[in-house]
């Protein structure tokens, strides 16, 4: 069976990760959604919180895990025998990260390919800091995140 992880800091999940994990669910045996603990950008949801959000938004998706993960994602993918790590890509401003990335992932570990998912044209635009914004100045983000990471949003604004 095929493993293939899915990592990220899911700061919070938006519908364009959910896409990603599901196309990704239709084509590998198992995913592990890794939500990274300690981020670069000090994050603005809590570890708990994110992942907390992450499993509810992906309970419908049977081999679907939502795990965590702290250091070198590759030494992660390695402990769980991934075959690939799962990006989603979405405009040009992408690309010079996940390039760096996937070779410097590459070097570390030439067997773990990484793979890109074109996102939906639906969710181009999307991103967790764009929806946490609109969410901080009141605007809705129905239709940009899943119904209980919206009710939370909503939540913390009152
Ligand atoms: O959702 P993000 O913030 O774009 O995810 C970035 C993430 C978590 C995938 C990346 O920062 C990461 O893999 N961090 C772990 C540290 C690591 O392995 N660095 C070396 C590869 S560049």
């Amino acid at each position: 069976m095929k493993v293939a992880i899915y990592p990220g800091s899911f700061d919070p999940v938006t519908l364009g990760h959910i896409d990603i994990v599901e196309r990704a669910a239709s084509i590998f045996g198992k995913v592990f959604v890794a939500v990274i603990k300690h981020p670069e950008k000090q994050a603005n949801f809590s570890f708990e919180d994110r992942m907390k959000m992450l499993k509810n938004a992906t309970k419908h998706l049977k081999n679907v895990i939502v795990e965590s993960f702290s250091g070198l994602l590759i030494d992660y993918a390695k402990k769980k025998k991934a075959s690939a790590i799962v990006r989603g890509l979405r405009a040009v401003s992408d690309f010079e990260y996940e390039f760096q990335m996937a070779l410097t992932n590459r070097k570390m570990c030439p067997q773990i390919e990484t793979i890109f998912f074109m996102t939906d044209y639906k969710y181009a635009y999307l991103s967790s800091s764009i929806v946490r914004q609109i969410a901080e100045l009141g605007g809705s983000i129905a239709g940009m995140v899943p119904p209980n990471v919206e009710n939370e949003l909503k939540k913390r604004r009152k």
